[in-house]
């Protein structure tokens, strides 16, 4: 069985050292005149060197990532990252560079950003991209701002509503509602699919977009995206992909042929760029040329006498993130794309798809877990524990903490909203088949598990099962400090 290594590691404030801080010599190496310099003493903790790497390793013991074991966290595309993404973003071409800096001296990093949004129109079949956005939500948002700005554009005021599938991510609605469009949640179908006659019934002249993840978050491929896009654009409405499901589709379909208006992709899953614990993220929006003038600014273009920062465009919706976006994501996820070749990104998209029916099948058959919808899945699918719930009371909440003393990460729970106790399992295209064995293995062995073992997991991770009911009942929200 698996144990995590426990430390009682204090606070960095709470290390000491006999070592003093000789604040002469920092003095005498500070070039700043007095007016800059900070007039009181730096509130930072005095430790030296072996200290600070003993510190850090010791805690990173503590804790789990990709790089410890399987992550297969629904709809988070927790792939492996590789390490020489890293090691290239850290060269000081590339970190130490100022957004403020004059063009001529970072051609390179403006050729970058210019190639890699080509690189994604390529993949996706949109014919711009920004890569402004930080994230997928706020990609979602930029989509919902250009959606507004072309009706606008056609003096079109009466398009007030969006419409999603009760499958959507929950950043969906919320964009949406941020955007301040109205929401219009649609039921699926018994397939978990988009039902096209509600669909249909519910499209109107006050339908201004219509978004959408395919393949779906039960990792449905959504087969009649045609139709469902003609139904759109007959409404005279526009339809948003949300491709933060890309990795399961890359060189095989592309939104851009499947009818979609906006896309936002999500690099910092699809395209192997560390994620997790809210970001550092990037979430591009391409669009079809139709919405090219509305896209934030500046765009990064190509002249004869090189690349320029671009603000001439006077119908763009302006700013969405400071500068031109998350560099270091884009740079890896960049790498990432040239590491693989069109080859390769196709070929991880079809291991992923692989991996995860693989899981799927071995699953079922256990007899163990139910699956509402039993189609054929993409890169990920939706395990319910209903009936284990009935006959065990044990619920996903539990499921996923026992399987944390298995040494694995646990899936998603309790999404999508449409699946009861509902376990989202994503494989990704980096596991072995020994590795989703041993995790197949563990989902089926907890199920046989008395109830009281799993209801008291975790026991072998570095924090054990945590008071759930004293947490609630008297919340310690900050840490103090001082
Ligand atoms: C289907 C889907 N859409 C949108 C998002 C939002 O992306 P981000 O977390 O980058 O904001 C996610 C993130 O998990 C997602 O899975």
């Amino acid at each position: 069985m698996y144990r995590s290594a426990v430390f009682n590691e204090p606070l960095i404030k709470e290390l000491g050292t006999s070592v003093k801080r000789d604040d002469k010599k920092i003095k005498s190496l500070d070039i700043l005149p007095d007016s800059l310099r900070r007039k009181e003493k730096l509130n930072l903790p005095n430790i030296d060197e072996t200290q600070i790497v003993r510190h850090f390793l010791r805690l990173s013991q503590m804790n789990y990532g990709i790089d410890t074991g399987v992550y297969p966290l629904g709809s988070c595309t927790m792939k492996y990252n590789p390490k020489i993404c890293e090691e290239i973003a850290r060269w000081d071409n590339f970190s130490n560079i100022h957004p403020c800096q004059d063009v001529s001296t970072c051609q390179g990093n403006l050729q970058i950003i210019f190639e890699l949004e080509r690189m994604l129109c390529e993949l996706t079949g949109m014919d711009y991209f920004s890569l402004q956005p930080a994230a997928g939500a706020q990609g979602e948002f930029l989509g919902m701002l250009l959606t507004r700005a072309y009706y606008e554009n056609k003096n079109d005021k009466k398009r007030n509503e969006v419409i999603l599938p009760d499958t959507a991510h929950g950043t969906n609605p919320s964009s949406v509602t941020m955007a301040g469009y109205k929401l219009i949640e649609i039921p699926s179908t018994k397939d978990g699919t988009v039902d096209l006659n509600i669909l249909e019934k519910i499209l109107s002249e006050k339908t201004a977009c219509f978004m959408l993840t395919n393949p779906n978050t039960l990792g449905i491929f959504e087969s009649d995206i045609l139709e469902i896009s003609k139904l759109v654009h007959d409404a005279g409405a526009l339809l948003y992909y949300d491709g933060a499901n890309m990795n399961a589709i890359m060189g095989k379909a592309r939104p851009g042929d499947m009818g979609f208006d906006i896309v936002h992709l999500n690099l910092h899953k699809t395209f192997a760029t560390p994620h997790g614990g809210g970001g550092p993220g990037s979430g591009p929006v391409g669009v079809k040329t139709k919405l090219e003038k509305f896209l934030p600014v500046p765009r990064i273009g190509k002249t004869k006498k090189g690349f320029i920062i671009d603000y001439d465009a006077p119908d763009s919706i302006g700013k969405i993130k400071s500068f031109y976006g998350n560099f270091s994501v884009i740079l890896k996820a960049y790498i990432y794309i040239l590491l693989m070749g069109g080859n390769g990104l196709k070929e991880s998209s079809e291991i992923a798809v692989l991996n995860s029916n693989y899981m799927k099948k071995k699953l079922l058959d256990s007899g163990k877990y139910d699956m509402p919808f039993k189609e054929l899945r993409k890169h990920e699918f939706v395990l319910s524990c209903e009936k284990l719930k009935q006959k065990k009371e044990i619920r996903a909440f539990d499921i996923a903490k026992r399987l944390l003393d298995y040494g694995f990460h646990p899936p998603t729970i309790y999404f999508p909203l449409i699946v009861k106790e509902a376990l989202m399992i994503e494989p990704t295209e980096s596991e072995s088949k020994e590795d989703l064995d041993r995790y197949i293995n563990a989902l089926i062995k907890i199920a046989d598990e008395k109830p009281e073992i799993i209801k008291n997991a975790p026991n072998n991770t570095s924090v054990k099962c945590v008071d759930e009911v004293g947490a609630t009942k008297n919340p310690v929200l900050t840490w103090n400090m001082i």
